[in-house]
């Protein structure tokens, strides 16, 4: 079960007195790079997609390469939206396969922080996804000078905005900044300290690449669980780069490798710094399996001409493919037509909290009920856990259902 309920593993790290690397995936070769490292350190990690670098890659083209090195990694892993820009980001991000989102609407005014925050813990947590807000503002973009005036959190603001949000962790902002720093940021401990003893929820840092190590296991003792880090991986892929090309190394396949090493150790020091190494299989034991759900739907429709069954088909693809949680939406015929039931729809979720939130989606309500139902005579319907593809295993609340792949569907 590697892939795993991102709330469970920060929650362990926070509990725990550790922090989760968040580490920037912008390549197959840092995707590769940054779960060796988790895996030679026997750590948890998260894989981290900044929408600001989404011009450095294909977000969806990239994905399902995300999902399944998490699924296949051998320590448990969660995939995070990160500075998702709003609620069609998040929702997007959730189909995609991340099972965490961190909406930063930083920038805006109090109020509209915590309105538009609001929106996405409300969707997500209609979908299981764990929500990472921040306030007070951390200025600068991964791998860029810093720009822009930094504004601390204020203990006062973020009781508040975590009350009226229900955000899952906050984002502070002590004094780090995204980017290339000249020196080490000044850190208010004190500030922190407040912060952490009054929330009691686990806390982020943004701008991980500008700390020093000693810092950075301050900053652990004063409640931050997960700590993002993007600026000095790119700093040193491209370093080495330069080096193994003077060097005399020419082709690509030799240069990627030689990004790959160094940004597999770089992770690794990092991972062994901020505590998580070795803990792998303590967080495994405590944290639930990350499984998608398949809502299968199988029926007759024998009122209906092949025209009305196919449009019937595609506007009830159009309209649940809409709906928070749902990744994707098939439909189908039977191949062999002696089959008792001879159409079927296969709606896969993203959890299992999703068979709720899908029943009382309005969406779902005017489609299946009035559209549906009317042209269906006959159908029979439940909800699956996939199995995971290497251990079989399906320990969800829903562990009497039966367990299949999609493979096994059949009418
Ligand atoms: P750095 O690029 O400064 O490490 O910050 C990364 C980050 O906070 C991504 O959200």
């Amino acid at each position: 079960m590697p892939l795993v309920n991102m709330k469970h593993l920060i929650t362990h790290a926070y509990r725990n007195g550790y922090a989760v690397g968040a580490f920037d995936v912008v390549s197959l070769a840092f995707l590769q790079a940054i779960v060796a490292a988790a895996e030679t350190a026997r750590a948890p990690v998260i894989l981290s997609l900044a929408e600001t670098r989404f011009e450095e890659f294909d977000f969806e083209l990239l994905m399902p390469a995300v999902e399944a090195a998490a699924r296949r990694a051998s320590v448990p892993v969660a995939i995070q939206l990160d500075h998702g820009a709003n609620l069609e980001s998040a929702v997007h991000a959730i189909r995609l396969g991340c099972n965490g989102v961190m909406l930063d609407a930083s920038h805006d005014s109090f109020f509209d922080n915590v309105e538009r925050t609001r929106a996405v813990v409300e969707m997500a947590r209609a979908c299981g996804v764990a929500v990472e807000g921040e306030l007070g503002y951390v200025p600068g973009v991964a791998g860029e000078s810093p720009a822009g005036a930094l504004s601390y959190t204020t203990l006062a603001e973020a009781k508040g905005y975590v009350e009226r949000t229900g955000v899952d962790f906050l984002a502070v902002s002590i004094g780090t900044v995204h980017g290339h720093l000249k020196d080490k940021p000044r850190l208010d401990w004190g500030r922190l300290k407040e912060i952490n003893t009054a929330l009691g929820i686990p806390l982020v840092i943004h701008g991980g690449s500008g700390l020093s190590d000693e810092q950075s296991r301050k900053l652990i003792t004063l409640g931050i669980a997960k700590i993002n880090y993007a600026t000095a991986l790119a700093d040193i892929a491209g370093e080495r780069i330069r080096a193994a090309a003077k060097a005399g190394a020419k082709s690509h396949a030799a240069l990627l490798a030689e990004v790959r090493g160094a940004v597999s150790a770089e992770v690794e020091r990092c991972l062994r710094v901020w505590g998580s190494a070795g803990r792998a299989a303590e967080v495994q034991a405590q944290c639930q399996p990350w499984l998608n759900v398949e809502h299968v739907v199988v029926y007759n429709a024998p009122t209906l001409d092949e025209g009305r069954l196919r449009a019937l088909m595609a506007e009830g693809q159009r309209q649940l493919a809409t709906i928070p949680g749902v990744r994707e939406v098939v439909v189908g015929s039977v191949a062999d037509k002696s089959a008792r039931y001879r159409h079927c729809w296969l709606i896969r979720f993203a959890s299992a909290a999703v068979i709720d939130s899908f029943k009382r989606h309005p969406v779902q309500a005017s489609f299946i009920d009035r559209q549906f139902n009317a042209a269906v005579a006959d159908r029979l319907g439940a909800d699956y856990c996939i199995a995971d593809q290497r251990t079989g295993a399906a320990t969800l609340p829903l562990s009497s259902a039966p367990i299949l792949t999609s493979r096994d569907v059949s009418v």
